[in-house]
């Protein structure tokens, strides 16, 4: 199994130090995350952060290979995960077969969502040396009715255990938990073996995950769990502005940038 110990490393930090995870999409980027963060995510969200697209489900597989080129190549300290697309793991061939492909980037694993439905493919996976990253409560991939916080009913909350307990039985080394009530999430992370990374889903996780388009101020997402750290967006506008100014008055380029 490909970067064991970077793997081993992530299980071990449970109980121990919270883990950072962001996403990256580029190696640009990939750059700086690698330098803090524990886990870089080469998210399917590049599909609505940078394509525009209204669905993380019309991004494809060979869409999602080149930006985990970029960012595996810029990345040496952290574990890079790459997102499963949409409709790339329908059943244990295809998924394998598309898994390969992915790991071919030089990254250390794989992410797909969903929980008991899709644990055999998950095991299968996981069986032919392939890590994998679960993904339980809002799936993006799967969204039908808008967006909600999950497990705030019996029903809800039974189902996410078992999501839960199944995804470890069946051999990943961690899981997300998007947007999970915070009870609910404190009792999955107590319950599992493996670390919790929440999204939306409180302090009551082994670790955090932020897509950073999100945290950079540079996509229109708006959602209570998203902390704007900056806004890159403004400090783009401010430079564009004053190059365009300089251009159009002959200010730029002067002697220093001229041959
Ligand atoms: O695609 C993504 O960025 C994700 C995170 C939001 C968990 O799946």
């Amino acid at each position: 199994m490909k970067n064991n110990s970077k793997i081993k490393k992530i299980i071990q930090m449970k109980g121990q130090e919270q883990l950072a995870c962001l996403t990256s999409y580029t190696g640009n980027v990939a750059k700086i995350v690698d330098k803090h963060c524990d886990i870089i995510l080469v998210g399917d969200s590049v599909a609505t952060a940078h394509y525009g697209m209204a669905s993380t489900k019309q991004i494809n597989i060979d869409t999602m290979i080149m930006h985990a080129k970029s960012v595996v190549k810029q990345s040496k300290k952290s574990l890079v995960v790459v997102d499963m697309p949409f409709g790339s793991y329908l059943n244990k061939k295809t998924a394998f077969q598309n898994a390969k492909k992915i790991m071919l980037t030089g990254c250390d694993a794989v992410k797909l969502e969903g929980g008991l439905k899709i644990a055999n493919i998950i095991k299968h996976l996981i069986k032919k040396g392939i890590p994998v990253l679960g993904h339980i409560g809002l799936l993006p991939q799967h969204i039908k009715s808008g967006f909600h916080v999950y497990g705030n009913n019996e029903k809800e909350k039974r189902n996410l255990i078992f999501d839960a307990l199944a995804l470890e039985r069946s051999g990943v080394f961690a899981i997300v938990l998007e947007c999970i009530n915070k009870n609910l999430a404190l009792q999955i992370s107590t319950m599992v073996s493996v670390p919790t990374i929440g999204i939306g889903s409180s302090v009551n996780c082994d670790g955090q995950v932020l897509v950073i388009d999100d945290i950079l101020g540079m996509s229109n997402f708006k959602a209570k769990f998203v902390k704007k750290y900056t806004n890159i967006s403004k400090q783009i506008d401010k430079s564009v502005k004053k190059y365009c100014y300089e251009v159009k008055k002959k200010m730029f380029p002067n002697s220093k940038y001229t041959y």
